[in-house]
């Protein structure tokens, strides 16, 4: 079931949404070679709970695994695509192609949001993945209008990676939030313009691209069952805002 939100909602949306975008900040400004992801954790442990906001991951279990999330946020270095556990054993190397994704709830209410950088020296093609998925998420949210089709958001995404040969897993994608993390509907990150749920004011989503080097678009979980890499070995980047469609058109409530 789909549900609508309201202005008096998508303010409280937004104080979570800015508790992502510092929490998000305060991880990248942490990243440097050598440090263990865990202490990442540890510094977004620390900015959640100066923003007076809880982690929307920790002790989260869907369906698809038996573990309840271990952490506060995910950090998904190279071939991990989502949901990667940051790991105290796992150490920041240079030229790491690092995905922090970060949900909060505030007053009940969650956003959700993901950032991918290169910790030091970036290669071209790491630069030239990262700002193509970045690309993607732009397009997508330019989609994110009353009138509009969720498809037209999922091709906006799609169109990015075909354009540069990407992969993008199957299964994958973005979501509906609100009062929950994860709500109807989905937000596919592929399929056809013009088709799909009709965009309407007060619809909350979260639009989440995510694309990997090689061109094939399968994935496995690895043993923490939790973490999502590429099948093929290949680097991914994933970005993520949560977003109200509002008569003005998109209104992105995870931004600093
Ligand atoms: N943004 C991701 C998603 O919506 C993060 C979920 S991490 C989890 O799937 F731990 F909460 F599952
Ligand atoms: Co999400």
């Amino acid at each position: 079931m789909v549900t609508y939100r309201s202005p008096r909602e998508w303010k409280i949306m937004r104080e979570a949404g800015r508790a992502v975008a510092r929490t998000l900040a305060a991880v990248r400004d942490a990243a440097e070679p050598g440090v263990p992801l865990a202490e990442l954790d540890a510094v977004a442990a620390r900015t959640l709970k100066e923003m007076d906001a809880r982690s929307s991951f920790l002790g989260y279990r869907p369906d698809w695994t038996s573990v309840p999330y271990p952490a506060m946020v995910c950090v998904s270095v190279n071939e991990v695509i989502v949901h990667g556990v940051p790991h105290a054993h796992i150490t920041l190397k240079d030229g790491d192609v690092v995905s922090v994704d970060c949900g909060a709830e505030v007053g009940g209410y969650h956003g959700d949001a993901a950032i991918t950088f290169v910790v030091g020296e970036a290669d071209a093609d790491a630069e030239r993945l990262v700002a193509a998925t970045a690309r993607a998420l732009d397009d997508a949210i330019a989609a994110a209008r009353p009138g509009n089709r969720m498809g037209d958001i999922s091709h906006a995404v799609d169109r990015v990676a075909r354009a540069n040969g990407y992969g993008a897993p199957d299964g994958w994608g973005g979501h509906g939030i609100g009062t929950a993390m994860h709500e109807d509907p989905g937000v596919p990150n592929r399929g056809r313009p013009g088709r799909g749920l009709r965009l309407r004011e007060g619809l909350t989503i979260a639009i989440e691209p995510m694309f990997h080097e090689g061109g094939g678009n399968e994935t496995r979980v690895l043993d923490d069952d939790w973490s999502i890499a590429t099948a093929d070995g290949s680097r991914a980047a994933h970005f993520e805002h949560t977003v109200a469609i509002t008569a003005d058109g998109p209104r992105v409530l995870t931004l600093p």
